[in-house]
């Protein structure tokens, strides 16, 4: 049997949440908002246009469309830098043996994430061969908790949503994926991920059997 397995990238495949959280630093301490590890949590999966606009209400400023357009572009050159030295060593543990499985067993694989830099990290991890169909934040439009990121990647893959699993960090990632009929498996702490239909710390606790049993 064949289904379809998407992943999400950031907090999923890479802990990229760390550099996201330096970018945006420096961009709230320029405008003197305070920004927390608490406040970056607010901002996993969620687009980089909607992050600017958290932080910017975060810190009850109202700024112009070229401000705003000055500080995405500047966030995105900083959050570059981190990514120059990426090599797969930033693999999350446990990533690296579920991908090797699911192509063992030819279950095609996608990648469903909001990120336009996801290309770039695949290829930077060594990942990128591994994907049968990558859809980022170039490819749609509408940001999740809207399923058209998942849904598109499920399509590309010629598999129906209801054979689709979807692996995510973010709340409203797992949000998507159930609204798209998926089966959504959340990576993370099981109270914020609670509306995941399977939740696992992370992917050291997902054994072959449960990937064999998804299959089945
Ligand atoms: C993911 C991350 C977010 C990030 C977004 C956009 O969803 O979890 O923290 O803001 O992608 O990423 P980008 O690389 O395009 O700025
Ligand atoms: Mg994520």
């Amino acid at each position: 049997n064949t289904k379809a397995f998407i992943f999400d990238l950031d907090g999923v495949i890479v802990d990229t949440a760390k550099y996201h959280y330096l970018a945006w630093q420096k961009i709230a301490n320029e405008l003197h908002i305070e920004f927390t590890h608490e406040h970056n949590e607010l901002l996993k999966g969620v687009s980089r246009v909607r992050s600017l606009d958290i932080i910017l209400e975060l810190g009850k400023v109202t700024a112009s469309q070229e401000d705003k357009d000055r500080w995405l572009v500047q966030k995105n050159e900083d959050y570059l830098t981190y990514l120059v030295d990426m090599d797969e060593s930033e693999i999350l543990p446990g990533v690296f043996p579920i991908l090797k499985f699911l192509k063992e067993n030819k279950q095609p694989i996608a990648l469903g994430s909001a990120s336009k830099n996801a290309r770039p990290i695949l290829e930077k991890t060594g990942l990128l061969p591994y994907f049968d169909a990558v859809v980022d934040g170039n490819d749609v439009t509408n940001a999740k908790p809207d399923p058209e990121v998942f849904l598109m990647a499920a399509k590309l893959l010629n598999i129906s949503p209801e054979n689709s699993i979807v692996f995510e960090d973010s709340v409203a990632g797992v949000q998507a994926a159930n609204i798209a009929n998926m089966i959504s498996v959340g990576i993370g702490d099981a109270t914020t991920l609670h509306e995941a239909k399977y939740i696992f710390k992370d992917f050291t606790e997902i054994e072959t059997s449960f990937i064999a049993n998804l299959i089945k």
